[in-house]
C-alpha cells in the first residue's frame, strides 16, 4: 500500500505551496509536515532573514544608532545562506557560510534585530532572488510573508494563516522554554506586536494575504484539525 501511495506522489504533477502569515503561527510547522508527507522541498524564508541578522550581529553591523547599511550592502556576497536536512529528525538546519546556524538564528536577540534588516530592499532582493531559484523545479513549500504576493505569486496553492497575538506569544515562549532558554512571556508579547506592525507597514512587500489565499485562522485548531485541513486543501490544489 506504502509503495502505491509513494508512486501516485513521484507521478502527481509536482505545484508550488505558500504559505505566509504573522509570526509564530504556527506556518513552519504545518509547511515542514505538509513537505515531508507529500515528499517536496520545505524552505524557511525567515530562517534566511534571520541568517542575514545573525551575521549583522556578528559582524558588528548593528550600532545603537541602527543598522551599518553601507557596509551590509557590501557584505551581502559573502553572505551565503543554505539548508541542509538533519538526517536523524529529517527537518531542514540553516547554514551561513558553511555553519549550522538552526539553533542561534531563533535566539531572542535575532527576533528583535531582525525586522529592520527584512525591511532592506536590497536584502530583500537578493533573498527573494535566491528563493525563486530553490523554487524553479516546483514540487516546494516555502513559509514566510510575501511568498503567495512577490516570491511566487503564480502558485497554485496559497495560504495565510493568522492567530491572536497572545496565543502567538504563548506558543513561542513554550517553545523557548521548551529548549531551556531564558524567555519572559510580556516581552515575547511585545516583540510578537511590533513584529506584525513593522510586518504588516513596510513600504516593501509589507505582510499581506494575496487576493488568492485561502484564509486560516488557527487560533483554536489543534496541530491534527490543521494537518486534516491542509492536506484536503492540497488534495484539491493538485487536482485542480
Ligand atoms: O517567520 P520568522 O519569524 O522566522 O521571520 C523572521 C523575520 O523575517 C520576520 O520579522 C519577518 C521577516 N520575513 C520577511 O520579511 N519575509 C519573509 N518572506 C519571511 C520573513
Amino acid at each position: 500500500m506504502k509503495k502505491i501511495i509513494i508512486y501516485f506522489i513521484i507521478n502527481m504533477k509536482k505545484i508550488t505551496i505558500a504559505i505566509d502569515g504573522y509570526s509564530s503561527c504556527g506556518k513552519s510547522t504545518m509547511a515542514k509536515d505538509l513537505a515531508r508527507e507529500v515528499g517536496y522541498i520545505y524552505i524557511d524564508s525567515g530562517a534566511m532573514y534571520r541568517a542575514v541578522t545573525l551575521y549583522c550581529l556578528e559582524n558588528g553591523l548593528f550600532t545603537p544608532e541602527g543598522i551599518h547599511v553601507a557596509q551590509l550592502e557590501e557584505a551581502m556576497s559573502n553572505i551565503q545562506i543554505s539548508f541542509q536536512l538533519n538526517p536523524d529528525t529529517q527537518r531542514p538546519m540553516t547554514f551561513l557560510n558553511g555553519k549550522n546556524v538552526e539553533d542561534s538564528i531563533r535566539t531572542m536577540e535575532v527576533s528583535s534585530h531582525v525586522s529592520p534588516v527584512a525591511a532592506l530592499p536590497f536584502v530583500r532582493e537578493a533573498m527573494v532572488k535566491l528563493q525563486q531559484e530553490m523554487g524553479k523545479a516546483k514540487g516546494i513549500v516555502m513559509d514566510g510573508r510575501d511568498i503567495g504576493t512577490v516570491v511566487f505569486p503564480d502558485a497554485e496553492l496559497k495560504i495565510f494563516v493568522v492567530a491572536s497575538a497572545e496565543i502567538r506569544a504563548q506558543r513561542r515562549y513554550d517553545e523557548l522554554k521548551a529548549k531551556g532558554q531564558e524567555a519572559s512571556f510580556e516581552e515575547i508579547l511585545a516583540n510578537v506586536k511590533e513584529r506584525d506592525h513593522i510586518d504588516q507597514n513596510r513600504a516593501i512587500s509589507p505582510l499581506r494575504q494575496a487576493e488568492d489565499a485561502l484564509l486560516l485562522d488557527n487560533s483554536h485548531l489543534t496541530i491534527e484539525q490543521q494537518k486534516e485541513w491542509l492536506a484536503a486543501e492540497f488534495q484539491k490544489a493538485i487536482h485542480g
